[in-house]
């Protein structure tokens, strides 16, 4: 597996690719990898010639209060971890490199932005995300670029960007990878202790029990959030949002009656972790 740091040198060792006719699979990360990111990993050796990871703790995704700092970073550990999946190529470009002296762009995609994170944590997450994601993009014009439905957000939010800028690159949301006791995979899960990894389980939890009413017939909205709320309120969980939004476009909804995506984040301990399950409707 080759280490590159540059973007010429990835646009070289892609332009070599295509010249030999290869496919080329992307999976964005910014490191700490576990078993979600292998699994997207996977998913792209599957399907790809050439598999090109990124490593990237993108700066402009974070908020003046967060934990970039303090985001964990073990680029040895992720290196040794890639290896293993079989990928061909960690691009880990530094800051300097991908927003140089001079960097005035950012793509600011609105309405679905307005919700759920975007409202949680600010509008300058996602614009964080789509310019890094479509910086990404440029740089390695992959054919497919992986990314993982735990940030079902975010996905709607690259696809819009895919679509309205019509970037040639298909987006292939990759399901949940969840731990025995249902805690959805987060590189931030190292920040739980004991005690507050165990509450954190109530986050999937909650979404089970809403799940199961919705399952059992029931469409009313307010039921379904009562189940999940009551789970969360028992763990001493106050969510910073608990929402039921219409998988397509984020609008609130009131009744399942077509797919929903319930999500939630709550700050647990020292973490702030999200989660979400798409509620099935009947059309
Ligand atoms: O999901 C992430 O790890 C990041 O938001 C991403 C997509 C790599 C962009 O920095």
């Amino acid at each position: 597996m080759r280490i590159i740091r540059t973007i010429d040198a990835m646009r070289a060792a892609v332009r070599e690719a295509r010249r030999a006719g290869r496919s080329v699979g992307l999976v964005p990360t910014m490191g700490a990898f576990h078993e979600g990111h292998l699994s997207l990993m996977r998913r792209a050796r599957e399907q790809n010639d050439l598999v090109v990871v990124s490593l990237f703790v993108n700066p402009t995704q974070f908020g003046q209060n967060e934990d970039l700092s303090s985001y964990p970073r073990d680029e040895a550990r992720d290196a040794a971890l890639a290896e293993n999946e079989g990928v061909d190529v960690l691009f880990a470009p530094s800051a300097a490199e991908v927003y140089p002296d001079g960097f005035a762009t950012s793509i600011d995609v609105s309405g679905i932005t307005d919700v759920l994170d975007g409202a949680s944590r600010g509008a300058f997450h996602f614009d964080g995300v789509a310019t890094v994601v479509t910086k990404l993009f440029g740089i390695v014009r992959p054919d497919v670029a992986f990314f993982g439905q735990k940030d079902a957000q975010q996905i709607m939010v690259v696809r819009r960007v895919v679509s309205d800028l019509d970037l040639d690159v298909r987006i292939e949301a990759c399901p949940i990878v969840r731990e025995t006791d249902g805690l959805a995979m987060s590189s931030r899960n190292v920040y739980l202790s004991p005690e507050a990894r165990e509450q954190a389980t109530a986050l999937s939890r909650a979404l089970d029990a809403a799940s199961a009413v919705r399952e059992s017939g029931e469409r009313d909205g307010e039921r379904i959030l009562d189940a999940a709320r009551r789970v969360l309120a028992d763990a001493g969980i106050t969510p910073e949002y608990l929402e039921l939004r219409d998988a397509l476009a984020l609008n609130t909804v009131t009744r399942v009656d077509s797919d929903a995506l319930l999500a939630v984040a709550a700050r647990v301990g020292a973490a702030r972790l999200i989660d979400n399950h798409i509620l099935k409707g009947d059309r």
